[in-house]
């Protein structure tokens, strides 16, 4: 049978896949095109500060949550639902002494472990296209977000088809298959209830990135020759094949990256201003998308 593969086999394929220690040494801790400069950029742009209350969906090794606390004193949940993922961030967030100001929790994007209108950002990086049901995950950040609170977003972007190696379970775990063009972004938002006040493309993340995994790939190879690293047989094999297909599918144009900043509706007579999307964009980096 063709189709989409099923909710639980995309979920566990996914978080196999962040769990293994290939991730880690292709992607480093920050599981995401960017890495940790474009994670500061979606926190400063979400007006994160000392005291606020932050909330990261699908958090993978904790790493933008322990930076977010490091740079703006902010309390953060992180939420993940890989357990060996979860073990990791808690690890970290121990040896980091940050035990105090951030919490990790196992837990589905599409079932939040976390009362409603509890946080004042919520954020989810590279993260949106590997859920099953993007929509009832928005309809959690919505919920858990208070009115005038802000959502950010970075995420694959996708045009067009692609070949046979970027799609099913293992490519949507890895953000290829589920992945939308930037105006369905917009619009799951939207539909959520959010309104979008900020996009940036940031397609040269992805380029980047794409290059950094070939040239860890090359790495990944020699220590498995050389006895240091043991993965299943063809494992880096397969990885080059579909980097060389991603790799051909940025040059094109059909995957990119993108971000959203989107604020819930602080309600009538609440007096707060959305920011535009004008002040948004002068304060990061990124392009219009
Ligand atoms: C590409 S990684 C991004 C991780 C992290 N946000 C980052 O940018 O470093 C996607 C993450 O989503 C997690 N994940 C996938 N489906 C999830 C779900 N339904 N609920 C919570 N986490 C999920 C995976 O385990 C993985 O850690």
């Amino acid at each position: 049978m063709t189709g989409e593969p099923a909710a639980a086999e995309v979920l566990a394929c996914c978080t196999a896949i962040y769990s293994h220690p290939l991730a880690r040494i292709l992607l480093g801790d920050f599981l995401h095109p960017g890495g940790a400069a474009l994670s500061r950029c979606l926190l400063e742009l979400l007006g994160v500060r000392a005291g606020s209350r932050v909330l990261d969906v699908a958090a993978g090794t904790g790493a933008t949550a322990l930076l977010a606390a490091r740079q703006h004193g902010c309390h953060v949940i992180a939420i993940e639902q890989s357990a060996e993922l979860v073990a990791a961030a808690q690890a970290a967030v121990e040896a980091a002494g940050l035990a105090g100001q951030v919490e990790v929790l196992r837990g589905d994007a599409e079932a939040l472990p976390v009362g409603s209108a509890s946080a004042d950002a919520v954020l989810c990086e590279c993260a949106l296209c590997t859920f099953a049901r993007p929509e009832v995950a928005v309809a959690e950040l919505v919920r858990v977000l208070r009115p005038g609170g802000l959502a950010g977003i970075t995420d694959v972007t996708r045009r067009g088809e692609l070949p046979a190696s970027l799609s099913g379970a293992v490519a949507r775990a890895a953000c290829l298959a589920g992945a939308l063009p930037p105006e369905g972004y917009r619009a799951l938002l939207e539909a959520g209830g959010l309104a979008v006040v900020g996009e940036e493309d940031h397609r040269a993340a992805a380029a980047a990135l794409a290059v950094s995994v070939h040239d860890k790939l090359a790495a990944a190879e020699l220590l498995e020759r050389l006895g240091h690293l043991r993965l299943p047989d063809g494992t880096v094999g397969r990885a080059r094949e579909v980097l060389r297909d991603v790799r051909a599918a940025i040059a094109d144009g059909r995957l990119g990256y993108g971000l959203w900043v989107a604020e819930k509706p602080a309600g009538p007579g609440a007096g707060r201003q959305a920011a535009s999307t004008a002040s948004i964009a002068g304060r990061s980096a990124g392009v219009r998308l």
